[in-house]
């Protein structure tokens, strides 16, 4: 089975399809580092969890989450918003990307950003919201399941992901992934809501020699509550 395709292309005629892509979807508004956001989707989670098939469930169930913009996006969008001045020029790469509101941000930031997923239709919208959002230099699309990495050793700087930690099976590919591409001195951060699936998490990085700290952490308002939302900076030490 593949489990990766470099970059994930419109194809064909790439105007008419964003065109019609865009005609077709709701916008989500939300304001982040100095900008207004325009971010499309199909739908909401319910609408997209009415289409799933038996085959989206079983043991690698794959819920659409993708097509919400999670509270722990928009911290991390601010946060993005705010390192400017240390990510500029900063190969990174944003891992579950969804609707690639954080990657498109810190792509604005001068960033050079790679935004991963493994739903290809999250980065169809993705790199639609990079167009209308008049992203310069928009992220590289790269559909892939960081179970299964096929990214260069070593090759990123900074990695970050928002609400990555939601089923305690992620907590080792993920660990796996962060040591894998990070250069020396790179660092992560992992926008997260406080949830006991993902605090056995923070363990097994330190386990393995990730030095973690808080680096934010904010009550974000969603509709109609609020999720406090931590964002963790880990930096590997041996
Ligand atoms: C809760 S959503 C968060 C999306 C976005 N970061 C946000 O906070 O709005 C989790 C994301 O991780 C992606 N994902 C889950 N498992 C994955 C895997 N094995 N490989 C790559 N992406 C995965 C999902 O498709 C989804 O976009």
């Amino acid at each position: 089975m593949k489990h990766w395709s470099a970059s994930v292309s419109a194809g064909g005629d790439e105007a008419a399809r964003h065109a019609a892509l865009i005609a077709a979807a709701q916008c989500l508004q939300v304001d982040a580092a100095g900008q207004r956001w325009n971010v499309y989707r199909p739908g909401d989670l319910e609408a997209l969890w009415r289409q799933m098939g038996e085959a989206d469930f079983g043991p690698d169930e794959r819920i659409p989450y993708w097509v919400e913009l999670w509270p722990a996006s928009l911290l991390l969008a601010k946060w993005l918003g705010q390192q400017q001045e240390r990510i500029r020029g900063m190969t990174c790469l944003d891992v579950g990307c969804g609707l690639g509101l954080s990657a498109c941000v810190a792509a604005t930031a001068g960033a050079r950003v790679v935004g991963l997923d493994y739903i290809e239709d999250a980065l169809h919208y993705a790199r639609a919201n990079a167009r209308e959002n008049r992203v310069a230099t928009a992220p590289l699309w790269v559909q892939m399941d960081w179970r299964w990495p096929g990214l260069k050793s070593g090759g990123f700087d900074v990695v970050w992901g928002a609400d990555i930690f939601y089923e305690k099976r992620f907590a080792s590919p993920l660990k796996q992934l962060f040591k894998e591409v990070l250069a020396p001195n790179g660092r992560i951060w992992l926008a997260e809501p406080e949830r006991s699936v993902s605090s056995g998490a923070w363990d097994q990085l330190r386990e393995a020699g990730w030095e973690i700290r808080l680096a934010a952490r904010e009550a974000v308002p969603t509709e109609g509550y609020a999720v406090v939302i931590n964002i963790w900076e880990a930096q590997l030490t041996r």
